[in-house]
């Protein structure tokens, strides 16, 4: 079966075709941080006008390089929620005017659900049931995967995400947009001990996170510094967070893992491409005997493929849509 798949949540008109799937015929992304790095971050209007323009040439590039057309496609999925209202109806809106004229169905794809569904693509064998960290410029869960369309949220934050934590100190820091993707390129020989960062806990929560103290703190250290006339080594302050950060995500995936049995761990979302993050979870799977799926960095961050692959399982479950279809903003993931 071959899905087109179309993909605008955040920041990336993303496009592809996926057979039965696992094995991606196509996958195009037209990324648009040239123009909010202008704005050192997502510009939502923008976003969504952006998506508008370019969606048809996506699409179109998708299915040539699949060397298909629409007729042999037999599903069209798309990616509903959450995700930014404006930029998540455009693909919406172009994915029923498609399946309208072609008469193809429609499938309606959570995001974070794709995220998860990118190790379907670079793991052919990796099956539920498993436990995945989700990572994401908006989200961070640990979520115990049942089945392909069956999930349990086990830990969430309680309030920033950690991408949205590594995205706002490394702003502060000066690197520019996408903080936390440019915070790893430029921290990689900094000494991840040089500040002593608080290692935030959820009372009474063990598997839940909460990054808004540590971002605070980090950004008492910048003004504290400005202030004094300080100079601070970014490379140490970056590395610091980063270590911070993915010790939160590592030790409560550990819990998660102990607590639930499950012994296949699975990293996913645009975080999951941090290479502190990969190194930690990696040596704590492996100190654990656990199972460990990482996807390779084309299928990190957003793209269509992941969407193409998650909503092959949710076609396969019966989940179809109509023209009435509409995008949320906010949505868990076990809806
Ligand atoms: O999944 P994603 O592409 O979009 C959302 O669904 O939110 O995730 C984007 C997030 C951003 O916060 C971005 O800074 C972060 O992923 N990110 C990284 C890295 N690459 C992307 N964070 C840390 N290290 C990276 N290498
Ligand atoms: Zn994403």
């Amino acid at each position: 079966m071959k899905i087109l798949a179309i993909e605008t949540s955040c920041d990336e008109t993303a496009a592809a075709v996926v057979e039965d799937g696992r094995k991606v015929l196509s996958s195009t992304v037209a990324s648009q941080i040239d123009e909010h790095i202008k704005y050192g971050g997502v510009v939502p209007e923008i976003a969504s006008r952006m998506h508008s323009e370019c969606i048809t040439a996506i699409v179109r590039a998708a299915l040539s390089k699949a060397e298909l057309t629409l007729t042999d496609i037999d599903a069209i999925a798309v990616t509903f929620a959450p995700g930014l209202i404006g930029a998540l109806l455009v693909g919406v809106n172009y994915a029923k005017g498609l399946s309208y004229s072609s008469g193809l169905p429609l499938i309606p794809v959570h995001h974070l659900r794709a995220h998860i569904a990118a190790n379907y693509i670079s793991s052919p064998d990796l099956k539920p049931p498993f436990l995945a960290l989700v990572v994401s410029g908006g989200h961070s869960h640990l979520v115990e995967v049942k089945d392909y369309t069956e999930f349990k949220i086990l830990g969430r934050t309680r309030d920033d995400a950690a991408g949205e934590a590594l995205d706002k100190t490394a702003r502060a820091m000066g690197f520019p947009y996408p903080g936390g993707a440019n915070m790893d390129k430029s921290c990689k020989d900094g000494n991840p001990n040089a500040f002593a960062l608080p290692r935030p806990h959820v009372e009474g929560s063990p598997l839940d996170f909460s990054f808004s103290g540590l971002k605070t703190a980090v950004l008492n250290i910048i003004n504290n510094a400005n202030q004094k006339g300080e100079k601070i080594n970014y490379e140490d302050l970056g590395a610091s967070v980063m270590a911070r950060v993915a010790d939160c995500l590592v030790e409560n995936t550990l819990g998660a893992a102990k607590l639930s049995g499950l012994k296949k761990i699975v990293l996913a979302g645009g975080v999951a491409a941090n290479s502190v993050l990969r190194n930690k979870i990696t040596k704590m799977c492996s100190e654990n005997n656990f199972e460990l799926f990482i996807p390779p960095l084309s299928l990190c961050g957003d793209n269509a493929a992941m969407i193409g692959s998650q909503g092959f399982y949710e076609f396969l479950a019966g989940k179809k849509a109509d023209l009435n279809l509409n995008a949320f903003a906010t949505m868990d993931i076990d809806f």
